[in-house]
């Protein structure tokens, strides 16, 4: 699967929008550096967060488990299997959110925005 990523934290920095859906063409044009836009692959039966690991790059986790958040991502286009999740609530996962570090793509492509903890949303669930 061909994976397409942004940086929550460059979004939130220039304003951009979650719902545009020219985001990402946006910040394909934006001059970023490779940590925080680009493209990867995933490896069959690869996690999304150890895709960008393997690929040297940080994006964060804490328990790898399921159970703390810190890895959760935006999926805008695309699906992934997330094979263990205890903690985002189903309205949530409804709005597009995921968990990098036991989430795996089901589709051959996908976009998300990934390092979306410091979202509101988000604040209550992180351990
Ligand atoms: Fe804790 Fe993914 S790192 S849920």
């Amino acid at each position: 699967c061909r994976v397409e990523y942004l940086n929550y934290e460059v979004l939130d920095d220039r304003g951009w929008d979650l719902d545009d859906e020219d985001l990402m063409e946006t910040a394909a044009d934006g001059g970023l550096d490779r940590e925080d836009y680009g493209q990867f692959w995933v490896r069959p039966r690869e996690s999304l967060l150890e895709a960008a690991e393997r690929h040297g790059f940080a994006w964060p986790f804490a328990c790898r488990g399921g159970a703390c958040a810190n890895c959760a991502i935006i999926v805008l286009e695309g699906d992934m299997r997330t094979r263990v999740d205890h903690v985002l609530p189903q309205e949530m996962l409804d709005q597009g959110f995921q968990l990098s570090c036991n989430g795996m793509p089901v589709t051959d492509e996908l976009q998300v925005v990934y390092n979306v903890k410091s979202m509101p949303e988000l604040e209550d669930l992180l351990l």
